[in-house]
C-alpha cells in the first residue's frame, strides 16, 4: 500500500474520534473534580467514545490503562486507530470523496455494505457516526446498524489531525483494549486501582428502555450484577466511580453509607429530536 507523509503537528490532546451515545464530554469538568488522583492502575470497563479517558491518558502516561466495552466493532476500531492509521485515514478520504458527489446514495451504499478487513470496518463506523442522523451508533436486535441519514451539510468526515493524535497516544501508552463483559476487570483489579464505571443509564421511565447500544441489550440482570460488582470492589479497596440516570431506584441502590452521591445538570438531547434539548440531572457517584 502507497505511504502517505502527513505534515501534522501531533501530540496535541486528543478527543472521542468517535461520537458516542451517553458520551460524557458535557461532564468531564465535574468528573475531572470528583476524580481520585492518586491512583494505581486506570479501569474504565464502558469504554464508548472514551471522553474520560482521552481526557486523562494524555496528562497521566506513567499509569496502567485498561479499557474495555463490550461491543467488538468498536474496540477493534480502536485497535485500527492504534495500529494502522494511515490506512483507515486513506479509506476515510475515499469514503469522504464519494460522500460528497452524492450524499444520500453513498450513505445507505455503505450502510449496506459489509467490510472486508478491520480497516474497512473501522472506517464504515466513522463514516456512518459522522454523517447518520444525530450521530447515534445503535443497532437492531439482529446487530445490524439501522439509523437514517442525517442532515449535514459539510460532515467532518476526516479528522486527520485528531486520528494521528489519538493513534499516538494509544502507541505510547501502556493501555489494555479488550472486547469484553464489564465484569470481567474483576480477574485483574487490585486495592487502590480506580475504575470509571459509566453504564448504559437506568431508564427515566416505565416507557424507556436501557439504550442498545450492542445487539445484547443492557438489562436489569445486568444492572444486578454491576451493583454487585460494585459492592465486590468496594471490599477489594478500589476506588470507584459511576454515573447514572438520577432516578429513585439508583438512589436507593446506592444509599449505604459508603456511597457519596452528587446530583449535576446537563443539558442533553434525551428525545431523538436535538431541538427537544432539556435539562437533566444526572448522579455522579463515587466511594471516597
Ligand atoms: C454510556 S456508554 C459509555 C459512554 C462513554 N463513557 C463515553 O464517554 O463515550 C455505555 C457503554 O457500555 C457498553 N456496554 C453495554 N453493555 C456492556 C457490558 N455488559 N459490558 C461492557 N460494556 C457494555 C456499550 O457498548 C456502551 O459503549
Amino acid at each position: 500500500m502507497k505511504q502517505q507523509q502527513y505534515y501534522i503537528q501531533i501530540n496535541k490532546e486528543p478527543k472521542p474520534f468517535i461520537k458516542w451515545v451517553g458520551g460524557k464530554r458535557q461532564l468531564i469538568t465535574y468528573l475531572q473534580k470528583k476524580l481520585w488522583k492518586n491512583m494505581n492502575d486506570y479501569f474504565e470497563p464502558f469504554l464508548g467514545g472514551g471522553a474520560l479517558f482521552f481526557n486523562l491518558s494524555f496528562n497521566m502516561k506513567k499509569i496502567n490503562f485498561n479499557i474495555s466495552d463490550l461491543n467488538p466493532e468498536l474496540i477493534r476500531s480502536y485497535i485500527v486507530v492504534r495500529d494502522q492509521v494511515e490506512e483507515l485515514i486513506e479509506s476515510l478520504q475515499n469514503h469522504s470523496h464519494h460522500y460528497k458527489l452524492n450524499p444520500k446514495s453513498y450513505y445507505y451504499y455503505v450502510r449496506k455494505s459489509k467490510p472486508k478487513n478491520d480497516v474497512d470496518l473501522a472506517s464504515r463506523l466513522i463514516f456512518l457516526n459522522k454523517t447518520c442522523f444525530n450521530g447515534l451508533y445503535r443497532v437492531n436486535s439482529a446487530g445490524k446498524f439501522n439509523v437514517p441519514l442525517g442532515k449535514y451539510s459539510k460532515p467532518n468526515i476526516v479528522n486527520k489531525e485528531n486520528l494521528l493524535n489519538v493513534s499516538n497516544l494509544l502507541q505510547t501508552l501502556n493501555v489494555s483494549i479488550k472486547c469484553n463483559d464489564f465484569f470481567d476487570v474483576y480477574k485483574k483489579i487490585q486495592k487502590n486501582d480506580f475504575i470509571y464505571l459509566d453504564p448504559p443509564y437506568y431508564p427515566l421511565s416505565s416507557t424507556s428502555n436501557f439504550t442498545s447500544y450492542t445487539n445484547n441489550n443492557f438489562k436489569l440482570t445486568d444492572f444486578y450484577r454491576l451493583l454487585d460488582l460494585s459492592e465486590k470492589l468496594h471490599e477489594l479497596g478500589c476506588k470507584i466511580m459511576m454515573t447514572n440516570s438520577n432516578t429513585q431506584f439508583i438512589l436507593d441502590s446506592f444509599s449505604a453509607s459508603h456511597w457519596r452521591i452528587l446530583n449535576v445538570q446537563t443539558n442533553r438531547t434525551i428525545n431523538s429530536n436535538p431541538k427537544h434539548r432539556t435539562h437533566y440531572s444526572e448522579l455522579i457517584i463515587t466511594n471516597y
